[in-house]
């Protein structure tokens, strides 16, 4: 399977390629163009070029192009799935579960395409106001760069293209080395769907040669990135005055209080921090929970972990396969190994076996370790006892990061304190941190974010306000 790069509605071949492997296998399963600068250039002028056609699509044929790529995604399904488990190794029913989100995400994206809208403004609440008609529009930015993670290699980039379309603009897409097939197959899909020629590029190859092109360019008005705290830093301190919106990375952290029902409670954390491996932004990385449960938690967590089916991504069972590399893989183990040297207790998992980096469950680990305080990405969850909500709260305060985070609690004053304190985007009550929706704001505070994604937010980032003031005065 030799890839093309999409570049102005056509697909060119690149003068060198690179070979790309499943996760699990280790086999080749394609072959990736390494796009030339020349080429980066041309997908940006082709972007450039073509921001009229895009800016003048009225609001029904945006919304009509977008309900036909939901169409084409819902028709191949099943395909799409597979494109992602071979790839990126998330196991197939969550590969499906990603699919089934990236249908929503479009489809929002159509609708809110349709209520993109301005507001009037009552000057004459100023003294010098008087007489005046004044409203506000929302045009599109204009080219947008989209540099879009391996881990939801579908989903996350229906989050930059779906908004960037609905909002009029056009875009330059750079996903992840080792997910380019699903932006190749959803390529395919926009092309079918009838989205103007130009409008949307796609380039691959090196993150830097690449990236920075596009960050770098005068011609982009907008790059989004999804990513690692060192990249989006990277990238904001090289985009001059273009706006940079960054959704980066996490330890999410759970508190359970006292006098809960942790049988319900304990499925959901081992879907929240082994799913997807835990290559996840929100992945459930810290537990924190009351003394006087942990003991009875731990137990269950463990007996459940041990229960998931681990192997091949692309067989419907499986619940957990490879991490994304044999890089990521030995950096999650030394981290794990670490803890245990500093006195941690692995209480499961912590080894690996047929490449897969078993679901690891951390008990005592503390605050300074790795497991706890940088963002793990990995199959990794570390529980510890607290006397008390407000001693969770604080740990969970006491981060770089702050994307969302959870309690569960039957108190409804605890509730309220715990959104009030915790300092990220998100506060989950009665649930992990894990949990979103697509339509959802999404982002966070400190090293997670700058900005909010979910598309209604995302237009609002993805448009530029104009202003207009009528004076009523004849001249
Ligand atoms: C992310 O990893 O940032 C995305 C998480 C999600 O969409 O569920």
């Amino acid at each position: 399977m030799k890839k093309k790069l999409f570049i102005n509605g056509e697909w060119i071949e690149s003068e060198q390629y690179a070979d790309l492997f499943s996760p699990y296998t280790e086999e080749k399963i394609a072959e990736i163009p390494l796009a030339s600068e020349k080429q980066v250039d041309a997908a940006i002028d082709a972007a450039y070029n073509n921001r009229e056609v895009m800016a003048k699509l009225t609001a029904y044929e945006k919304a009509e192009i977008l309900e036909k790529l939901v169409d084409l995604l819902k028709e191949n399904r099943v395909k799409a799935a597979q494109i992602i488990a071979m790839e990126s190794s998330k196991p197939l029913k969550f590969s499906l579960g990603e699919v089934d989100r990236t249908i929503e995400t479009y489809k929002f994206a159509a609708e809110e395409a349709k209520r993109i809208h301005g507001e009037m403004i009552p000057l004459d609440a100023a003294k010098n106001g008087a007489d005046r008609l004044g409203y506000t529009l929302r045009e599109p930015i204009g080219v947008v760069a989209a540099i879009t993670p391996f881990n939801f290699p579908m989903n996350l980039v229906a989050h930059k293209v779906g908004p960037a379309i609905a909002a009029g603009n056009t875009i330059v897409l750079k996903p992840a080395s080792q997910t380019p097939l699903s932006a190749y197959f959803l390529a395919e899909l926009l092309e079918a769907a009838g989205l103007p020629k130009g409008t949307f590029n796609l380039v691959t190859g090196s993150g830097r040669k690449v990236g920075d092109r596009l960050v770098t360019s005068d011609k982009v008005s907008m790059v989004t990135f999804t990513g690692s705290p060192e990249v989006g830093i990277g990238i904001r301190n090289k985009a001059g005055l273009k706006k940079v919106a960054l959704e980066l990375g996490s330890n999410a952290g759970l508190i359970i209080d006292d006098k809960v029902h942790i049988d319900k409670i304990v499925p959901k954390c081992v879907t929240g921090a082994f799913s997807n491996q835990g290559q996840v932004c929100i992945s459930l990385q810290r537990i924190y929970i009351h003394e006087n449960l942990f003991e009875a938690f731990t137990a269950k967590f463990k007996e459940e972990t041990e229960k998931l089916v681990l192997g091949d991504p692309l067989d419907e069972n499986t619940d957990v396969s490879s991490l994304i590399s044999r890089k990521e893989q030995d950096r999650a183990k030394a981290w794990i190994d670490e803890a245990a040297k500093e006195g941690a207790q692995i209480i499961s998992g912590g080894v690996i076996e047929n490449n897969i980096l078993l679901p690891t469950v951390i008990v005592g680990a503390e605050p300074h370790l790795k497991v706890s305080c940088q963002e793990v990405f990995a199959p990794i969850v570390t529980i510890n006892s607290i006397k008390n909500v407000e001693e969770g709260i604080d740990y969970i305060n006491d981060s770089k990061y702050g994307l969302q985070a959870g309690i569960f609690t039957k108190d409804i004053h605890t509730a309220m304190n715990a959104s009030k304190r915790l300092e990220v985007g998100g506060v989950m009550i009665n649930d992990i941190p894990t949990y979103r929706v697509d339509q959802m704001p999404y982002g966070g505070v400190k090293e997670s974010g700058n900005a909010r994604e979910g598309l209604k937010y995302t237009i609002e980032e993805m448009t530029e306000m104009k202003l207009v003031v009528w004076n009523q005065e004849q001249y």
